[in-house]
Order: C-alpha cells, then sequence, then structure tokens
C-alpha cells in the first residue's frame, strides 16, 4: 500500500501525502481515524467549507446538506472532509456582518490554502456567507463549487404570506403609525420563520445564491431550491460527486469566471430585482480574481435588463413562489439574448445550455419578457458633488414620484444622533415629506462595517401624516430585503473625506435618476470652504485594536467592493512555505 502512496503524487493533497518519510507518515496517521490507507493513494480530497451554526440560524441544516455532499464524494472515489469555517448570521453579529465578510473570506482562504485538499464544496446561505466563500475560492483558486442553503418557506399570519425581513420592517411602521397593536406584532414573530433556510425574499441571501449559479458557481438548477426541499439534498449529493470530477478536470474559479460570467451576473441580478448588496459583493469577488469589472457595468449593464421577478420587498412574492414558478432557470432563458452564451459553470458546458428546457409555471410570479414588471431594472449609479466616487440606488425599490426630487436635507453625522432624533417631535419643524434624510459615519470605515441603516425609519410624525416614503441619503448599505427611496453606498464615504461629510441641515440636495446624478445645490466654492464638524468626525470609528483596527486602516470604498486593500488578487493555492 505504501508503494501505491508513494507513486502517486498528482494531486495536491499528495504533497502532504505521498511518500515513506516521516512527514508523510504523520501525515497520512493523524488522518487514519476511521479513514483507510486507500484514503491516501490519490483519490482526491474534497473540504466541505461549512458555515453551519446555532448562531447562524440560517445556515443550520448545512451539516445535513454537508452528508449529502460526503455520500456523493465518498461515490465518486473521492474522500469528503468536514472544515467548519468562520460563520455570519446576519441579525445576531454585532455590530454589523459586513465588518467580517472580509475577515471570514481570509479565514477561510487561509485554511483552504493551509490544508491537504484537492477542491471544496462551499455551503452557505446567510448573507455575507456564499461573498465570502467565493472570494476565498477565488484567491486560493482551488477547485470549487458552491451549494446555496435555500430559502426558507413561506410562513403565514392571519391568512397573509410574511416575507421575512421585509415585513418586519413593514409591521413595525404599521406599529409605530399605530395601525398595528404592539401584541399583534410581537404575535407575527413565530410566523415569520417557518422552517430552514435563509430569508425568503429576494434579500441579500436568495440574490447571492442565484448570483453564485449566474456566475456558473453552483451545479445548474440547484440556485433557489427551498432549504426544506428534498431536492436540495439530492442535489447535494450530485455536487459531492461533481467536485470529485472538477478536482480531475483541474477545473478551477480561474478557468471558470471570466468578465462575461460577471456580466451574466449583472443581467441576472437586474431581471430578479436582487439586492443592492450583490453590488460589493459582485466587485469584492471580481477583485480576487483580477476581472476588470466596475461599479458603471452595474448601471450600464443592468439598465438594458427588464425587471421579471414580482418578489419582495420590491413586489408580492416569495422565493418559494419563484422556485415553483420555474426558478432561476426560467428567468435566465428569458433573457438569454443578454446573456455571455460562452461563460461556462462547474460541469464545464455554458451557462445557456440548459435554459431551452425552461418554462414560466406561474406567470404571476415570473414575468415573460413581453410583459416585464418594468422594462428597465437594474442599479442606477449616481455621480455628482455629493457622491464623487458614485451611489447607488435600486429604483425598482423606489418610490416613482421621488426619482427627480430638490428638497432640505435634514443631516445625521451617525446611527445613534439619527436614533435619538429622528421621531423627536421638536425635529426640525420645517421637515416635510419633501425633506432629504442624510446620514452619514456609516461606511467601511466610518462606522466600521457599512452597516445595512440607509433605509432609515421616516420621522413618526411624517408617519403620523401617511407620507411612506422619502428620500434617503448615506454611505452605509441597505438590507436586501428593504426599500424605499434611498441612495446608498455614497463613495468616498464621509469618513474617508468624502463631500458628504460637508452636507449641513437646510442645504438643498438634488436627486436626480434618469440624469444619474446626485448634487447638493450650493457653489463648489462654497463647498471647498468647508470642513467637517467636530460632531461629524467624532462619531467616526476609531477602533485601537484587533480586527477593527485593521479592517478601518485598510478597507477599500464600496465603490471597488469594500474589500481589504491587501486581499484584492489571489495568490493560488501555494503555501507559503513547508513546516518540519
Ligand atoms: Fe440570514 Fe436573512 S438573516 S438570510
Amino acid at each position: 500500500m505504501i508503494g501505491k502512496v508513494v507513486s502517486v503524487v498528482q494531486q495536491r493533497s499528495a504533497q502532504w501525502y505521498a511518500g515513506t518519510d516521516r512527514n508523510a507518515y504523520i501525515h497520512r496517521a493523524w488522518m487514519r481515524r476511521g479513514l483507510p490507507a486507500h484514503a491516501f493513494d490519490g483519490r482526491a480530497h474534497i473540504a466541505i467549507a461549512n458555515t453551519a451554526s446555532d448562531l447562524t440560524p440560517c445556515n443550520a441544516h448545512l451539516n445535513e446538506v454537508a452528508e449529502s455532499v460526503k455520500q456523493g464524494v465518498y461515490e465518486a472515489g473521492g474522500i469528503p472532509l468536514n472544515l467548519p469555517v468562520v460563520s455570519l448570521g446576519e441579525t445576531l453579529v454585532r455590530p454589523t456582518a459586513m465588518l467580517w465578510r472580509n475577515m471570514a473570506a481570509m479565514a477561510i482562504e487561509e485554511m483552504l490554502r493551509a490544508n491537504p485538499i484537492d477542491g471544496v464544496v462551499l455551503l452557505g446561505g446567510c448573507d455575507k456567507t456564499i461573498p465570502a466563500l467565493l472570494m476565498a475560492a477565488a484567491s486560493v483558486d482551488l477547485p470549487a463549487v458552491v451549494i446555496p442553503g435555500g430559502p426558507m418557506l413561506t410562513g403565514t399570519f392571519r391568512g397573509r404570506a410574511l416575507g421575512c425581513g421585509t415585513d418586519v420592517w413593514r409591521l413595525s411602521e404599521e406599529v409605530r403609525a399605530g395601525t398595528l397593536s404592539e401584541a399583534q406584532f410581537i404575535a407575527s414573530e413565530s410566523s415569520m420563520l417557518r422552517s430552514r433556510g435563509h430569508c425568503n425574499t429576494m434579500g441579500t441571501a436568495s440574490t447571492m445564491g442565484l448570483l453564485a449559479e449566474a456566475l456558473g458557481m453552483v451545479l445548474p438548477g440547484l440556485g433557489g431550491t427551498p432549504a426544506a426541499d428534498s431536492r436540495l439534498l439530492e442535489g447535494a449529493h450530485k455536487t459531492g460527486r461533481l467536485a470529485v470530477e472538477m478536482v480531475a478536470a483541474h477545473r478551477t474559479p480561474s478557468s471558470l469566471l471570466t468578465r462575461g460570467s460577471f456580466l451574466n451576473g449583472i443581467v441576472t441580478l437586474a431581471a430578479i430585482g436582487g439586492s443592492t448588496n450583490a453590488v460589493v459583493h459582485l466587485l469584492a469577488i471580481a477583485g480576487r480574481l483580477g476581472i476588470d469589472l466596475t461599479q458603471d457595468d452595474f448601471d450600464v449593464t443592468g439598465a438594458q435588463v427588464p425587471l421579471l421577478v414580482d418578489l419582495q420587498p420590491s413586489g408580492r412574492f416569495l422565493m418559494e413562489d419563484f422556485f415553483r414558478a420555474g426558478g432561476l432557470h426560467a428567468v435566465l432563458r428569458e433573457v438569454q439574448d443578454l446573456l455571455d452564451p460562452t461563460a461556462l459553470t462547474v460541469t464545464s458546458s455554458p451557462l445557456v445550455g440548459p435554459l431551452g428546457d425552461a418554462e414560466i409555471w406561474d406567470r404571476e410570479v415570473i414575468r415573460s419578457r413581453g410583459e416585464p414588471l418594468q422594462a428597465h431594472a437594474g442599479i442606477a449609479v449616481l455621480y455628482g458633488t455629493l457622491a464623487p466616487d458614485g451611489a447607488v440606488i435600486k429604483p425598482a425599490a423606489a418610490s416613482a414620484h421621488l426619482l427627480q426630487h430638490r428638497g432640505r436635507a435634514m443631516v445625521f453625522d451617525s446611527i445613534e444622533d439619527m436614533h435619538a432624533r429622528i421621531h423627536d417631535p421638536d425635529l426640525d419643524v420645517d421637515v416635510d415629506a419633501e425633506s432629504v434624510l442624510i446620514m452619514r459615519g456609516c461606511g467601511p470605515k466610518g462606522y466600521p462595517g457599512m452597516p445595512e441603516v440607509a433605509n432609515m425609519p421616516l420621522p413618526a410624525k411624517l408617519l403620523r401624516q401617511g407620507v411612506r416614503d422619502m428620500v434617503r441619503i448615506c454611505d452605509g448599505r441597505m438590507s436586501g430585503t428593504a426599500y424605499g427611496t434611498v441612495v446608498l453606498h455614497v463613495s468616498p464615504e464621509a469618513a474617508a473625506g468624502g463631500p458628504l461629510a460637508l452636507v449641513r441641515t437646510g442645504d438643498f440636495v438634488i436627486l436626480d435618476v434618469p440624469a444619474r446624478r446626485l448634487d447638493i445645490d450650493i457653489p463648489n466654492e462654497e463647498l471647498a470652504q468647508r470642513s467637517p464638524s467636530e460632531a461629524t468626525v467624532t462619531a467616526y470609528a476609531t477602533p485601537l485594536r484587533g480586527w477593527e483596527r485593521l479592517y478601518v486602516q485598510t478597507v477599500q470604498q464600496a465603490n471597488t467592493g469594500a474589500d481589504l486593500d491587501f486581499l484584492v488578487g489571489s495568490t493560488g493555492d501555494r503555501v507559503s512555505r513547508e513546516s518540519h
């Protein structure tokens, strides 16, 4: 048996296991707890990078998914190895899961590189987990395939479907508006999360699971499968088999993903009405691969794409409906002419290959190309004196009458400042439905971590008047399950010297989405004379140690993906040095 071990050198894992010397002995012996000797005869060793965690409830079922992956890997002659990795639960992790996305990506990257593995199956679900896994896999560039954990089933409350996330915003605003009692609000809590799986709206988790497939990184047809659907486990089994095949073919992210793959992702993002968070995530993943992708690509490519999916937060239905209606392939078939036909998937076949068999089974949920919800969807990228490096808005989630708007600024220096004053009955007497709410200090450096707070609540006194949307501008992000006329990701952020730091309450601000402009209506010379107030500057984060300090010192701006400057790019799967 050892002779056979010695002869096998083609696998990366053989760098650890092949040979008769002491090191190879140690590497094999410590793994021989249940593994037979032939586990080291050149079989593909497949890590299952598993973000299951009781503190990431959206991913808690991934251990069961991992078992199905294992069966598939074994069946194909490989060796599956569970690798628990950093997990991020969107609702629990403080101050914001985005602060830890790059940390998770860095830790996963290092563990993939440091261990004797030949390929990896990436198990994610909750918002940041799939982006972090893909960023890591892109930088290590081992054969890699994603299994999106899938959305939860639809829960209902008083006969009405509840979109988790989206309906929390709606119900809480109803409480504040006095149209729903607090007791009724609390009673809805246990109805909102009906099953295992991630949020069931077209929020960030659903979006990134579908985009992972649109990029080509998922077994075709698996994206969007509900977490409780047995077809997810069947797909996990097949993915385990596929991972072994990918190792044999040395099918790595860099050999699959092209600029065309990312443009396919942008077309998909627009057609499904996906989360604005996908902008920073796709930019960051592309950055790891050295692919030339910019924020403007989202506008240019997305602008010609119709909105075809009627899901919350901007629409009516939920992910279970989407899957039943035909799922991602039904959408992609409708926009197939806009997709790069050469872009490949993990199967080495083109993304567009299976689309001929796709059908729409419910045209209320997924519209045909001829009857779109909106002719032009996508993300609009705005530039102007308030956002020299850009800002984004999702017109599909905004109020049409506010897309061209001029109003007086009501400025908050921080989240805390906003919370302290937004419902104050004495809040600036001039605040009305025409006002523009501005919050700064919420960018990657400022908070830190770019929290999802841009959809700030409306002043209670305006809610009571029936106002349900206002123009809001922020250097932070917005939850993918939220909605409203919200300008996000303003770059540079205030804490990085952006002009957002110079706006004062009472200044007039002009939003013109059709013209792609976001301006402060004061002369440039006057703006140049201003400097940020002390209250503005003292609200910025100043972490003294640990990850937060490293993050604030090295994080880039939202318009390039908010990755750390030293994590952009790839160094492949080679370890820096071999010990022993
Ligand atoms: Fe996990 Fe929404 S909280 S996906």
